[in-house]
């Protein structure tokens, strides 16, 4: 018997009329039992958001700084029965959930000194032309409205974080719903800004924000809610372009898939180089069983370097250690349920089938996959063409920068790509010609740093996360003109 988690509304806990289960990838066992809100609870949440909205924004900076404060220092205090959680509904090794433990720690720290840096205003002089003599513009920034957050299962806290922290930091109304896999990370966040009013005397209005464990189901409802004119959504590319095609008035922010490449190229060519490129790829292909949106699922390899990176990637993704996620020795746990690796499994044997070399795994043990390597895979294979989202590395041989570049820029997604070069003009180059939201020299596309712009361009979406970049992606720009003023 687990006990139920009640869901937050409007600040407060709350609990509904049903109930479901939460379990656990690796073992089945139930993780937690959570509360469903009803649609009148639902509608309670947006409707205390909408009310709130003028309330929030004019909330001084340091009330709303002093709550994202108080959930970074518990996270921190906090760490290990987090992890755990992340662990136990995931199915995320503990190593990587202390990882993202901490990576949240620091989104809602970031999101602290933010809100005490946003909207002092800029101060603009118009008397550059004759007709804005004794003119001053001075441009601040406002909410757009109340945002509907959606967020997925693959970072069950920090995807949450990325959501909820920003919209706490510019003062906007936020309706977080966590993916239904694995709430229980995001309703952890409920709690700890609900402590923040009493031991951190930090008072949000009520409305500022909840956190709702809706089904899927249930979403288009709250998609085509008007009181939520902004929606910032991370998941796959079908359900993300389809809430926007379904809104096409509404903004709309969308962190999609990806199918990240490792470009390695011939000036990275030392014993000590492939070895770290290698190691750095087999870690970050495999790592959260590759459900990860920038996950490297392609190498690219100059022919110069191929055959000398082929063995010690394979090699080192067979050092991977697989198994029970609550090991502090795993690096690969199963994927986030049986479907999601028997998925991974029909695109492997069917580019097998199709002409592809398997140079090491291939092999599904109930929600858990092999970490796979392939070479030769057919270009027209379901594997060269979607994100896989599992542990699956395809390997590619190219004669040169350019044919380097031109394959990773051949493919429908543009997240992020990585670049082994030392050459500062390559990296310069590469930034450049390639058509993705993030490049990144000297090691794998996976890096991801939680302040930096983060985004994607073509099917990887649109709008860009990263704390500072989603406060203003939540917010618009309203200018005011002074006039008489003696400049
Ligand atoms: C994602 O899968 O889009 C998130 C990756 C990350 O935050 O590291």
């Amino acid at each position: 018997m687990t006990a139920t988690h009640a869901f937050w509304l409007a600040g407060r806990q709350a609990t509904g009329d049903t109930t479901f289960e939460v379990t656990s990838p690796w073992d089945g066992r139930v993780v937690g039992t959570v509360s469903v809100p009803s649609d009148a609870q639902v509608d309670e949440a947006v409707a205390a958001a909408h009310a709130v909205r003028d309330e929030f924004a004019a909330t001084p900076a340091h009330i709303r700084a002093a709550a994202l404060d108080h959930v970074s220092r518990r996270l921190v205090e906090r760490t290990e029965e987090i992890a755990r959680l992340i662990s136990a509904e995931n199915g995320k090794p503990l190593k990587w959930a202390r990882g993202e433990v901490g990576r949240a720690v620091s989104v809602f720290r970031f999101a602290a000194e933010e809100a005490r840096r946003f909207n002092g205003g800029e101060a603009q002089r118009l008397d550059t032309d004759l007709g804005g003599q004794g003119r001053l513009a001075i441009t601040r920034r406002f909410p757009k409205g109340a945002v509907l957050g959606i967020a997925p299962f693959n970072f069950p806290l920090n995807l949450c974080a990325h959501k909820i922290a920003p919209a706490i930091a510019a003062g906007v109304p936020i309706i977080l719903k966590p993916a239904p896999a694995t709430p229980l990370s995001g309703l952890m966040i409920g709690e700890l800004l609900a402590e923040a009013e009493t031991e951190a005397k930090s008072q949000l209005p009520r409305g500022a924000w909840s956190i709702l464990p809706v089904a899927n189901d249930r979403m288009p409802a709250l998609v085509q809610d008007e009181r939520l004119p902004v929606i910032s959504f991370t998941g796959s590319e079908k359900v993300g372009f389809s809430i926007m095609d379904s809104v096409p008035r509404k903004h709309c922010t969308l962190e999609l898939g990806g199918n990240g490449a490792a470009v390695v190229l011939a000036d990275y060519a030392s014993d000590e180089d492939l070895d770290w490129a290698a190691s750095r790829i087999a870690t970050f292909s495999n790592y959260q069983g590759g459900q990860s949106c920038i996950s490297v699922q392609r190498v690219i390899a100059d022919a110069s370097v191929y055959e000398r990176l082929v063995p010690r990637v394979v090699a080192a993704v067979e050092a991977q250690v697989t198994g029970d996620p609550s090991d502090d020795a795993t690096d690969v746990g199963p994927l986030v349920s049986e479907d999601a690796a028997k998925r991974v499994e029909g695109w492997v044997d069917e580019a097998v089938e199709a002409g592809a070399r398997l140079l090491t795994g291939g092999k599904r043990d109930g929600a858990s996959y092999a970490p796979t390597v392939l070479a030769e895979v057919p270009g027209d294979a379901t594997l060269s063409c979607e994100e896989i989202f599992g542990p699956v590395l395809t390997l590619h041989r190219v004669e040169g920068e350019a044919a380097a570049f031109a394959a990773v820029n051949d493919s429908k997604y543009g997240l992020q790509a990585g670049v082994f070069t030392h050459d500062l003009q390559t990296a310069f180059r590469a930034h450049r010609a390639l058509e993705v939201g993030g490049v990144v020299i000297g090691d794998v596309p996976s890096y991801r740093a939680d302040q930096m712009p983060y985004g994607g361009v073509k099917q990887s979406g649109v709008g860009r996360e990263g704390v500072k970049f989603a406060m203003d992606d939540y917010t618009y720009e309203r200018v005011m003109v002074l006039t008489g003023l003696n400049l």
